[in-house]
This record gives structure tokens, C-alpha cells and sequence, in this order.
């Protein structure tokens, strides 16, 4: 059977005794200690890989736990797991499918089977589909149902047919091709559906219909809303076809919903929404910055695919940010994870990183079906800086949290004004170092008396300044964001997700958790249009349903 099918309990592992002796031995590490102890823990503890340079030299390690954590990923088989990946086996075993978004930026001639047959011809026939829609509507070939070109186009769909490709394209806003707009139009939410359509014309405006399922509520129904706000505006049903096309792996259902077949982009089951991106899912990305640099964002990540089957644990950027994970939530008892991108155009990158990692290792059983022994995915937040630092950053230096951040910052700016792009940067580095370093009471009472205040002011006031330090940090250095480098990027937190559901034996790939809440939404809905007089389930969910049905009545 494969091991990931049975797979062992990390817990049971011999490294994992270890790991947690090193955490007894690592009571008083202290990281200030440590740099003072070896010049070269920056060289020591830091590396380059597919236009990324990565320092972890802030983080609470040293040689005996990171040989421990590197000997967990050996006993738990992360490389056979790897393998297996990107040879297509069933790693969502529960859904009994490959994952093989990594197939989706392989180049011409190599060979990815599924179920025997080779996908690759189909994967880069629909990237020469995506090429002739991008470039027709570059050309302003597509035309509208009056006959003018289109300007705008406007992506519906939710989570992973939303976060990836809205996160690119604003990560990519320098290489933006003139000439089209690009709107995401996500939520069930009336205003968000006029706040996006309001600035815009319907007869040069063109919808993209990106659900996988095609059966996504959210979806759906701005789907049907555009389609009445096309028609509302003129276009006859017989033009409709020049103004929707569609995403999807249910060919059946977006063909009864109107689209032309011509137009409808495939994606298939061995592709996870939000490891989508990269396919026809991407169109979005493409029609912003061109088909080439759409192909090259494939290629960053295909480098950092290479990097990942091939490198040493010891030196393998996507490992070593999965176990040093590990290494927090199950040793060190992190309940999240901050994501701290000091780039303007990388601002949201937190939130398409908390569908990634949070839908795929916020799991409680592993693959077998047994109760996992350990925690899994951490919570996922974070935000651009320098913001943060005047938000929550008080809670990451002076809070009783452990939370280990991710500091992601560009060398190079698009932007250059004054000096501001130093002042960034400077910030970036002064808030890992403050992290790390922190300000004993010693300092903080040094520091006040050299203001000059009195001793009791100084007793008084030093308790309050002091700032405990020893958290860690990475950070991500890229010489400036590009489509390459945001293609490895992302890569790199899609296999750091994955190494660690195998590491805690969890299923990355299904997504079974938010099922419920769509069968209950269904039967909330019934129940606040009057549809379904039966009494809810619970006094709480009735009385708000009475609530609203009183200021609705009529
Ligand atoms: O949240 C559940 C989910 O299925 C995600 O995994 C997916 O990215 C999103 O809903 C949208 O699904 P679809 O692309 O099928 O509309």
C-alpha cells in the first residue's frame, strides 16, 4: 500500500523523542547568544534557490534540532511523498486523485500520466487556448454585441478561482499590458456586484464564469446577475456568448448556463482550486500581463518544482520552511503564522496564503481516517508592512504569543520615490532584528536614565519597555517581484503546505470541512424566505432567522 495511504504517526517516530529532548535542551536558547556565538549563522543559515534568497538565520535553531527536524522528514518519507506527487499517485486519498497542479508549469515534451494517459498535450493545448483568447482581445478582436472591442474583464468566482489569480495580478501590477482592466467579482454580496459593475459598459465588458464545479453558490449567482445586468443593458441572448466564458471542469453545467462551448476553458479533478492558479483558472493573470510573462511565472514555479524533488533536505528552501512550521506548532505551541510582505503589490499575498495552507492543512484526521496525534495548520494571517508595525506588531514584540512571521521584502523598487524604498527595506530588517533581539530590563532602564528621568521614573516606566525578544523570523529577499520570481513564491508555499501534510500525515488536497456549512446554508435559505416554515434546529439560528424576517416581511 502507499505509505500515505497508512501513513506512519509522526509522533511514534524516534525523531520526534528527539525533537522534543532538543526542545528541553532549547529552554534558554537565546537567539541573541547564538549570532554572538557564530559569525557565520547568517551564512550558516541562509540560501538562494530560483531567484529567491531566503534567511533563516533568525529563527530558533541550531545544529541539533534542525538535524532532528531534517531526520522527522526522512522517517516520516517526505521524499518518496514527493515523488509521488509529481509522478501523479493518488495523494488525496480521500478524493482518491493525483495533485498535479505541478504538471500544469512543466515545459513541452515531458510526460505527467493520469490514469495511463499522457495530460501534457492537453495542459499546453489549453495554454495556446489561453494564448488566441488573450491575444484576440489584446488585438481588440474580441468584439461585444456592439460590435466594440473589450475593455474590461471581470473574473467571477471564489477562493482558490479568486485569491491566486487576483494575488498575481496585483503582485504583477508593473508588467500590467495597457489596454485591459481586470475585476474580481467573489462574493454573494450585492454591493461588492455594483461596486464592480458600476464603471463599467456591458458591451465591452467580457465575464469570466471560473468555478471548477460550476455548482459554487457565490458563483452562480453573480454569474446569473451579470447575465441580467448584460441584458438589462441591451444585448440580445443571442449575443450573450460574445460577453461569458467560462473555467471549468463541468463542461455539462456551464454549457446549460449559456456559455459557448467554443468558450469554455477546462480544468480538470486533478487540479485543486486553490492550486489552480496556474491553469486556464490564470486567464485573469494572462489577459493583465501578457501571455509571456504568464509563462513565465509558470516557469518560476517549475524552478522551484526542480528545486524541491531534487535538493538535499538540509538545503531545500520549501523543507526547511515546512519543518521549521513543525518545529513551532508542535514544539513550541504557535497557534499562527504571520505573513509580512514590505511590498506594496504583494499586500494580499497573505490571503490567497491562508486558503492555501489553511483549507489544505486545517485537518484533524489523516489519510487513513485515524485522528491525528499532533496539531496541523497553523492560522494565517499577516499584512503588508510598513502598516503592521503600526497595527499589530505591538502584539508580535510585547504579547504573550509565539508567532513566527515571514518577512518578504524586494531589494529593487518599480517605484523609486526619495529614499522611501531604504525606509522600507530598513523597517523590513529593524523588525525581525527587534523580534530577535528584544530589550532586556537592563537596556530599557539604561536607556531611560540616559533620558535623564528619575529613578523612580526609570523603576517605574522600564517594566513596560521591556520587549522579551527571541521570536523568530525568516525573511525573503527578492531582488524585485517579477513574474518568475512570484511564480517560484508561490511554488514554495504550495510545497511547504505539502511537505507538512506529510509530515502530520493529513490530506492537503480535499476539503471536506466546508461542506456542512453549504448544507446548512441551503436550509437557512428556505427558512428566511419563508419557503421552509419548519423551526430551526437551535433557539439561536431561529431567532436570528426571526429577526430578519421581521424587518423583511411583506
Ligand atoms: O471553499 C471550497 C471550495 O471548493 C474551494 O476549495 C474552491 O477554491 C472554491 O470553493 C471555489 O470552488 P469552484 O472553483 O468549484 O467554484
Amino acid at each position: 500500500m502507499e505509505h500515505y495511504l497508512k501513513p506512519l504517526d509522526a509522533t511514534q517516530q524516534p525523531a520526534w523523542q528527539a525533537l522534543r529532548a532538543q526542545r528541553e535542551r532549547m529552554q534558554q536558547f537565546s537567539l541573541r547568544a547564538a549570532f554572538a556565538a557564530d559569525p557565520q549563522r547568517f551564512q550558516r543559515y541562509s540560501l538562494s534557490q530560483a531567484g529567491l534568497f531566503l534567511d533563516y538565520s533568525k529563527n530558533l535553531i541550531d545544529a541539533g534540532s534542525l538535524s532532528a527536524l531534517i531526520e522527522l522528514a526522512r522517517q516520516m518519507k517526505l521524499q518518496p511523498a514527493i515523488e509521488a506527487l509529481f509522478e501523479g499517485r493518488p495523494v488525496n486519498a480521500s478524493e482518491r486523485r493525483p495533485a498535479l497542479h505541478t504538471a500544469l508549469r512543466r515545459p513541452v515534451g515531458e510526460r505527467v500520466l493520469v490514469d495511463g494517459v499522457d495530460v501534457m498535450p492537453e495542459v499546453h493545448r489549453v495554454l495556446g487556448q489561453m494564448t488566441e483568447l488573450v491575444q484576440r482581445i489584446h488585438n481588440g478582436l474580441w468584439r461585444g454585441y456592439t460590435e466594440m472591442p473589450i475593455t474590461d474583464v471581470v473574473n467571477i468566482g471564489i477562493g482558490g478561482s479568486f485569491l491566486g489569480p487576483q494575488l498575481v495580478s496585483e503582485a504583477l501590477l508593473p508588467f500590467a499590458q495597457r489596454g485591459v482592466r481586470c475585476h474580481y467579482l467573489a462574493n454573494v454580496d450585492g454591493s461588492e456586484f455594483h461596486e464592480v459593475t458600476a464603471g463599467l459598459r456591458a458591451e465591452t465588458t467580457l465575464f469570466i464564469v471560473s468555478s471548477k464545479s460550476f455548482g459554487t453558490l457565490e458563483t452562480l449567482k453573480n454569474a446569473q446577475a451579470a447575465r441580467r445586468w448584460v441584458l438589462a443593458q441591451g444585448c440580445r441572448e443571442a449575443d450573450l456568448h460574445r460577453h461569458f466564458i467560462a473555467v471549468s471542469s463541468n463542461r455539462e453545467a456551464a454549457v446549460a448556463f449559456g456559455i459557448a462551448a467554443e468558450n469554455i476553458f477546462p480544468m480538470w479533478d486533478w487540479v485543486g482550486g486553490r492550486y489552480s492558479l496556474w491553469s486556464a483558472i490564470g486567464l485573469p493573470i494572462a489577459l493583465a500581463i501578457g501571455m509571456g510573462n504568464f509563462k513565465e511565472l509558470l516557469a518560476g514555479a517549475y524552478a522551484m518544482d526542480q528545486h524541491f524533488q531534487s535538493a538535499p533536505f538540509e538545503q531545500n528552501m520549501p523543507v526547511l520552511l515546512a519543518l521549521l512550521g513543525v518545529w513551532y506548532g508542535d514544539f513550541w505551541g504557535a497557534q499562527s503564522h504571520a505573513i509580512l510582505p514590505y511590498d506594496h503589490h504583494l499586500r494580499n499575498f497573505n490571503q490567497h496564503l491562508q486558503q492555501l495552507d489553511m483549507e489544505s492543512n486545517g485537518k484533524r484526521v489523516r489519510q487513513d481516517g485515524s485522528a491525528v496525534s499532533c496539531g496541523t495548520g497553523p492560522v494565517i494571517w499577516g499584512g503588508v508592512g510598513c502598516n503592521g508595525q503600526h497595527a499589530y506588531h505591538q502584539l508580535l514584540h510585547q504579547g504573550t504569543l509565539l508567532i513566527p512571521a515571514d518577512f518578504i521584502v524586494p531589494v529593487v523598487s518599480y517605484n523609486p520615490v526619495a529614499d522611501h524604498h531604504q525606509w522600507l527595506y530598513a523597517n523590513c530588517l529593524s523588525q525581525s532584528q527587534a523580534l530577535m533581539c528584544g530589550k532586556t530590563l537592563e537596556e530599557a532602564e539604561a536607556e531611560l536614565r540616559a533620558q535623564g528621568l528619575a529613578e523612580a521614573e526609570v523603576q517605574r516606566l522600564a517594566p513596560h519597555k521591556v520587549i522579551p525578544g527571541n521570536r523568530p523570523s525568516n525573511t525573503l529577499v527578492l531582488e524585485r517581484v517579477s513574474p518568475r520570481r512570484v511564480g517560484a513564491l508561490v511554488a514554495l508555499y504550495e510545497h511547504k503546505v505539502f511537505a507538512q501534510s506529510v509530515i502530520w500525515g493529513i490530506n492537503a488536497f480535499d476539503q471536506w470541512g466546508v461542506e456542512l456549512g453549504k448544507e446548512l446554508g441551503k436550509n437557512l435559505y428556505g427558512r428566511l424566505t419563508g419557503e421552509d416554515a419548519s423551526p430551526a434546529a437551535d433557539s439561536s439560528t431561529q431567532g436570528l432567522i426571526d429577526y430578519f424576517r421581521a424587518r423583511h416581511r411583506g
